[in-house]
């Protein structure tokens, strides 16, 4: 196994007036992390899956029987369940609104028509249904999903909305991984919320229009969780599922993780890494091997001197005999010189100003045509300015592309997978690669959600 080269700086550039909430621990003792259901198909035929997918209001007892928190989410009261979906599968999703506002559905990292994708011209009002289908053509993978509409995603998102997606193909289920739900492969969807003396989520009292920050730490809507480990594997299946909160993850005792799958892919052979950055709507799973550690020690994931979950070492059972030294075949990046559509993005500004292309987000403009199956390169950059320098991690909807190289040199080992979002720092310069399966209108912006809000957002249109 290799480490990583870690050719990628974190240059975390001085930044100017930046709204800062520093995080503490939750006055809450430890919990044992909430585990999503799995949700059940509505029926299942050979080659199809039906799901209804339902946002709701709910209450949520995040105190250990302290005051319920008013809160959002699907098919339960705070966030929602994970869906197993198959490659080659045809799956029919009923999306339910039970709010007493617009929503929409987007399926994030989903190869998906424009139509089916959720972006915000897609709105299902109050009381309404929509119907999508789509088949999965893409590899194994952790998707999520969340809402979309104009002016509330960031709000729908801080009270709730978001879950997972997990999608299994053919070499997937021979790999020599854990993946026994619950037991030694668990869903870990970091965010960081603030609570009031109520109890209560309160989005415009933490509003910021660049930075939205929570006091604490949860994982799966759990605070100061913890989780008993059993096997000497462990696979953790990390979104960042924050507003704005960009996270570098490690472990203590030294430990390092070992990289299996970025966004949308396993990554071809496991990397060992000591940090994790991870910033909003990324995804990554990581092993955690515990041989050298004792039993009844406590292993940590930490990001920034905070804890954000416990492993309770309670056990070493071997799950696996090793790891697998091959996760992938697929092969070195190689893109095509001809008949390839050229895109620049500049990314730039910051709260209200934040723009890309020097335009805000205009739903009656198209700012870029594109071709279904077309080699795509786009080069991403995120323009230092003197005294606007922000993160901005920049996600495309309804693709999964990959890095031809980062400030002119290629990518680090660990970030050579499919993905659909990458964190750009002041000054960076991405070059991607992909093409659109689908056709149809699509949205990239930042993912900061109270950026996307304020306009960086650009629409593409695939004929
Ligand atoms: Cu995760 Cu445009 O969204
Ligand atoms: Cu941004």
């Amino acid at each position: 196994m290799n480490d990583d080269d870690d050719s990628d700086s974190n240059s975390h550039s001085k930044m100017m007036k930046e709204h800062n909430v520093d995080l503490k621990d939750a006055d809450v003792p430890m919990q044992e992390l909430n585990l999503p259901k799995v949700l059940k198909p509505d029926k299942q035929t050979k080659h199809d899956v039906y799901y209804t997918v339902i946002a709701q209001k709910g209450k949520t007892d995040f105190h250990d029987g302290g005051k319920l928190t008013k809160t959002l989410g699907y098919n339960g009261s705070y966030l929602g369940p994970v869906l197993n979906l198959k490659r080659g599968q045809t799956v029919h999703i009923k999306e339910v609104n039970h709010l007493d506002e617009k929503t929409t559905f987007h399926w994030h990292g989903a190869i998906i028509s424009g139509k089916a994708d959720g972006g915000p011209h897609e709105p299902v009002k109050p009381g309404k249904t929509k119907k999508i289908s789509f088949k999965v053509r893409q590899p194994a993978a952790t998707l999520w999903f969340h809402p979309h509409p104009s002016g509330t995603t960031g709000k729908q998102v801080y009270k709730g909305l978001a879950g997972l997606i997990y999608i299994h193909d053919r070499k997937s289920k021979c790999l020599s991984l854990p993946d026994n739900y619950g037991v030694d492969d668990f869903p870990v969807v970091v965010q960081d919320r603030t609570f009031d003396k109520n109890n209560q989520l309160n989005y415009k009292k933490d509003y910021n229009a660049d930075r939205t920050l929570g006091k604490n730490l949860m994982v799966n809507g759990t605070l100061n969780p913890y989780i008993n480990v059993t096997t000497r594997y462990v696979r953790l299946r990390l979104l960042n599922g924050s507003n704005t909160r960009n996270y570098n993850f490690y472990l203590n005792h030294h430990q390092k993780m070992i990289k299996i799958a970025g966004d949308g892919s396993f990554l071809a052979k496991p990397v060992k890494i000591k940090k994790l950055q991870l910033s909003p709507g990324e995804r990554a799973e990581v092993i955690v091997d515990t041989h050298k550690l004792n039993v009844g020690s406590n292993l940590q994931l930490k990001t920034g001197g905070m804890k954000a979950l416990t492993m309770k070492l309670n056990q070493q059972r071997d799950n696996l005999t090793s790891l697998p030294d091959k996760l992938s075949d697929r092969k070195a990046l190689k893109v095509p010189k001809k008949n390839v559509n050229h895109e620049k993005l500049v990314l730039s500004g910051m709260s209200n100003m934040v723009r890309i292309n020097g335009k805000k987000y205009n739903p009656d403009r198209i700012d870029i045509h594109a071709k279904r199956n077309q080699q795509q390169i786009w080069t991403i950059e995120n323009k230092k300015e003197m005294m606007m320098n922000m993160i901005h991690p920049f996600h495309l909807h309804g693709v999964q592309f990959r890095i031809i190289s980062i400030n002119g040199k290629k990518p680090s080992k660990s970030q050579r997978g499919f993905l659909d979002t990458i964190t750009l720092n002041p000054g960076d310069k991405y070059k991607i690669s992909f093409r659109f399966e689908e056709k149809g209108l699509y949205m990239y912006h930042c993912h900061n959600l109270e950026h996307e809000e304020n306009g960086m957002m650009g629409q593409v249109l695939v004929e």
